[in-house]
């Protein structure tokens, strides 16, 4: 994938290397306000990175979507985890990061992209349905009595 400049001027979207997964385990507690460790599992690096991105400023990592291309019917673009730099929120940078995961799930063939957030979390919920997701909170998706919002996009 070739690195490119997007809607933020400095910005540049670009597959995730293992140094940036390293850091990105390091600030993910900062990130989230809270102890997070198991949401970047290594197998979303180690066994799935082709669908992971990163993005850039100046250098900097902003930002990181880690996300995977599934087997299921329809063929779809899940997106497991995204994270933006407190200092660089509603910016714009989450949006890119969706943009382009999107952009590469469409060549890749897939029809649909798919992502997962927690129930009364207004933020990512927000976040997603200005991503143009249609959104339904199923009330065992995670196991009986564990809701999570899902998040649905047609390509
Ligand atoms: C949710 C998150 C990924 C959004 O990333 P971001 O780069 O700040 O989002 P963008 O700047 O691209 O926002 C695009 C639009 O989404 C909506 N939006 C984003 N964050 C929002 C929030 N906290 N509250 C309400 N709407 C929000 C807005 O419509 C926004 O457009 P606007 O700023 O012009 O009003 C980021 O806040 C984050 O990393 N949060 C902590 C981790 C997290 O909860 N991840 C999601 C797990 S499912």
């Amino acid at each position: 994938m070739t690195p490119s400049a997007t809607t933020e001027q400095r910005l540049v979207i670009r597959a995730v290397t293992k140094a940036d997964f390293d850091q990105i385990v390091a600030v993910l507690d900062r990130w989230w306000g809270g102890p997070s460790p198991e949401r970047a599992h290594p197998l979303f690096f180690h066994e799935f990175g082709d669908a992971a991105l990163v993005a850039e400023d100046e250098g900097q990592l902003v930002g990181f979507l880690l996300g995977l291309h599934t087997r299921s019917e329809p063929a779809t673009g899940y997106i497991h985890l995204v994270g933006i730099h407190p200092d660089h929120r509603r910016r714009g940078v989450g949006h890119d990061l969706y943009q382009r995961f999107c952009e590469n799930a469409r060549a890749a063939g897939l029809q649909r992209v798919k992502a997962i957030a927690a129930v009364g979390h207004e933020g990512p919920i927000r976040f997603h349905l200005a991503q143009g997701f249609q959104g339904v909170e199923d009330p065992n998706y995670a196991g009986r009595g564990r809701a999570r919002m899902v998040f649905i996009k047609d390509l």
